[in-house]
């Protein structure tokens, strides 16, 4: 068995490490994978966005799966170019990777499944966004395109919204694309991730992500400062899973376009129940690296399961007990800038039953250097959140390098919520 794991990042490492846990003892290669990688899996120097390149890699190396990490290239099309090929690919086809790319098409999707979510208007004018919002602040606007994380603004007070929505729609602040005025949800966020094998969705551990830069989610908005999984308190995640993604299976099912993949839904608990506020159609990250090592099951029979039409019929899903906590040690200036080249010290120093996952790292003259953004990342498991939380920081603590950045109040909730 051989698999190909496409991507570059943390997330992509703790596939990595889950695949090379399977029974089947499947060779792993990563496309292009990163030095920490490297110790783990045969590298191949294709960029995660060149679909052409990684279809003949795919092919000459005769691989019996390809797992896509990032969004970029299932936007691009890789799966449905891999499925041309007659090759098995873990990941959406295009026409419903959408549900990632555009909120318009995600709520229209949500309003046709029956799935909880904030009540929305598209907006074509500064006026007719102040009509929608009707006075009641706090309220949300958000630009449906790329927009590097800066496409959501909560807004306190009618000149915050006005702001926005002269950015988005009169300076085209990120381009062209619709502007939703969205209810603003009160509530704990929650990631679930499901796999789905385009009839049913089987539901992994339910995870808490971390998205702000400082410690009590002060500052700008980053892919994620640390994670942890399970979530003290939170709904059965088979419920969550029953009342939001299972209905959007069902729907894109019906539409003629089946979601094979993981559908992450990035969720609001709110006093009224559960709200969704966005699909993924990849793994989060830094969410995976604290739900793959939780997981008992073989993930590499699940991946394959969910390529096949209802592959993952009667699949048990076995968590082990205990916590995870995972903690993103970034680069300086991260997220507004990004150093590159500092020696990391440490990486060997963390001890017995801590995962360090690679992400912006590179290779200089035989030493571990880093490479701008979110550079590692450090988990470990414990009995509960506080013996995790205790392992995770004594262990990020023995990594240093220069403008290190670390929260300090990862998974700090889960311990509360525990020890009370
Ligand atoms: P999104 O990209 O839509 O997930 O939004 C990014 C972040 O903005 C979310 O993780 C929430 O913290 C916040 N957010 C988005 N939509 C809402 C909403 N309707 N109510 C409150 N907060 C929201
Ligand atoms: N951790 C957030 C994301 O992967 O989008």
């Amino acid at each position: 068995m051989k698999v190909l794991v496409v991507g570059a990042g943390g997330r992509e490492h703790a596939i990595v490490r889950a695949l090379n846990r399977s029974p089947q003892a499947p060779e792993v290669l990563c496309a292009p994978g990163n030095p920490g990688i490297a110790q783990d899996a045969r590298c191949l120097d294709v960029p995660a966005d060149d679909v052409d390149g990684l279809v003949k890699a795919a092919l000459a190396e005769t691989v019996d799966l390809v797992v896509v990490g990032p969004e970029a290239p299932l936007v691009l099309g890789l799966v449905d170019a891999l499925r041309l090929h007659g090759l098995a690919a873990f990941g959406p086809r295009l026409n419903v990777a959408q549900l990632e790319g555009s909120k318009a098409f995600a709520k229209a999707v949500m309003e046709e499944a029956g799935v909880p979510t904030a009540a929305h208007r598209v907006v074509h004018s500064v006026a007719d966004g102040l009509d929608a919002i009707g006075g009641r602040y706090p309220t949300v606007v958000k630009f449906d395109g790329l927009a590097a994380g800066k496409g959501v603004v909560v807004a306190p007070d009618e000149a915050t919204a006005t702001q926005a929505l002269r950015e988005m729609l009169e300076d085209r602040a990120f381009g062209d694309g619709d502007v939703l005025v969205e209810e603003f949800l009160d509530g704990e966020e929650l990631s679930l991730f499901a796999l789905c094998d385009g009839e049913r969705a089987v539901p992994l551990v339910p995870a808490q992500d971390y998205k702000r830069i400082g410690d009590g989610d002060t500052g700008p908005n980053t892919g994620g400062m640390g994670a942890y999984a399970p979530v003290p308190g939170a709904p059965d995640p088979h419920a969550l899973c029953e009342q939001v993604h299972q209905p959007v299976v069902d729907a894109l099912k019906r539409r003629g376009t089946p979601f094979h993949g993981v559908l992450y839904a990035g969720l609001m608990l709110t006093a009224d129940g559960v709200q969704v506020l966005e699909f993924n159609v990849r793994f989060g990250d830094p969410e995976t690296q604290a739900v793959l090592p939780l997981l008992r099951s073989d993930l590499l029979d699940l991946l394959l399961r969910a390529t096949r039409t209802g592959g993952l019929q009667g699949a048990q899903v076995d968590v082990a007990p205990g916590s995870a906590v995972t903690l993103v040690l970034a680069s300086a200036g991260y997220p507004q800038s990004s150093s590159k080249g500092d020696v990391i010290d440490g990486l060997d120093a963390v001890g017995e039953g801590v995962e360090v996952t690679h992400a912006g790292t590179a290779e200089r003259d035989g030493a571990i250097v880093t490479n701008g953004g979110r550079v590692l990342n450090v988990t470990a498991i414990g009995e509960d959140p506080l013996h995790a939380r205790e392992a995770a920081y004594a262990a990020a603590d023995r990594i240093t390098f220069e403008g290190r950045q670390l929260r300090r109040d990862i998974a700090l909730r889960a311990v509360e919520r525990t020890s009370t």
